[in-house]
C-alpha cells in the first residue's frame, strides 16, 4: 500500500488547540491528502477531569460528532478515523478505567501525550500508563519523546530509552524534526533516529506552525536513518495499516 499513515493530527474542529470550525478541518485533511497521507488518525487532547480538554461524556460525545462529520465530508482519496491523544495521569491507572475506549479506530493502538515545554501534569505518570496500556493487550505510542530535551531543556537524554524500554512504540512530530518546534528539537530528533529509538514520525498537525503532512519529515529523517527505514516510520507498515 502506498501512501503515508499519520498517527497524530488534532482535525477535530472545535474541541482542542486544533481544527477551529469545519471549513478550517477539511483544509487540513485535503492538504495532508494532497501531501501524500492516506489515512489520518484525527485525535484530540484527553486531558484530566478538571480540566478543560477532559474526557467527560459530553465532550467525547462531541468529538465523536465533530469527526464524523468530517469524515462524511472527506475528499476522496484520504480516510480519516477518530483517535485520541491521552494525557497519562494517576487515575488512568486504576483498573475500572477503560483504556480501550481511546484506542485509534480500527486498531489496538492508544497515543500518549509525551513530553511539554514545562514540567507537565502527565509527567510522573507516563511510564507506568506506558505499562498499563500494554497489560492491556494494546500498544501504546509515545508522542513527541524529543520534547524533553528541546522544550524542557533538562538534559534527560535517557527518556526515550525508558519509554521505550516499558513497551512504547516512540512517535516524533514532524513540526520537531523540520525545526518548526523551535531550535533544539531538530537536533534531538536526529539524535533519536540515528540512535534506532524511534518507530514512527507523526504530524501532530494543529494547523498553523504544524502542519497536517509527512512528506518533507520523511526526507530528512531519510538523510539519518536512509530510505527504506524513514519510509517504514510513515507507511504504516509498522503498524500493520
Ligand atoms: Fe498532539
Amino acid at each position: 500500500m502506498t501512501g503515508f499513515v499519520d498517527v497524530h493530527s488534532h482535525v477535530v474542529f472545535g474541541v482542542d488547540d486544533g481544527a477551529q470550525s469545519l471549513d478550517h478541518a477539511l483544509a487540513l485533511v485535503t492538504e495532508a491528502r494532497d501531501s501524500g497521507t492516506r489515512l489520518l488518525f484525527a485525535t484530540p487532547h484527553v486531558a484530566p477531569p478538571y480540566h478543560n480538554l477532559n474526557a467527560s461524556h459530553e465532550r467525547i460525545a462531541r468529538i465523536r460528532r465533530n469527526c464524523a462529520t468530517i469524515i462524511e465530508q472527506a475528499p476522496n482519496g484520504i480516510e480519516v478515523r477518530l483517535g485520541f491523544e491521552v494525557t497519562a495521569r494517576p487515575h488512568r491507572l486504576r483498573s475500572d478505567d477503560d483504556v480501550h475506549r481511546f484506542r485509534l479506530a480500527g486498531t489496538e493502538l492508544v497515543l500518549i501525550d509525551g513530553p511539554q515545554a514545562v514540567p507537565w501534569i502527565g509527567d510522573s505518570t507516563m511510564e507506568r500508563y506506558v505499562r498499563r496500556i500494554r497489560s492491556e493487550g494494546l500498544t501504546p505510542i509515545l508522542a513527541h519523546p524529543e520534547r524533553r530535551v528541546c522544550w524542557r531543556g533538562d538534559h534527560d537524554y535517557g527518556f526515550a530509552e525508558r519509554m521505550k524500554a516499558a513497551g512504547a512504540l516512540l512517535q516524533i512530530d514532524a513540526s520537531g524534526l523540520t525545526g518548526a518546534d523551535g531550535p533544539g528539537c531538530d537536533v534531538e530528533a536526529r539524535r533519536l533516529l540515528a540512535e534506532g529509538l524511534i518507530d514512527l514520525i507523526g504530524s501532530d498537525g494543529h494547523g498553523t506552525k504544524s502542519p497536517v503532512r509527512l512528506d518533507v519529515a520523511r526526507t530528512m529523517a531519510a538523510e539519518v536513518v536512509g530510505e527504506a527505514a524513514a519510509t517504514r516510520m510513515v507507511d504504516g507498515s509498522v503498524l500493520g495499516l
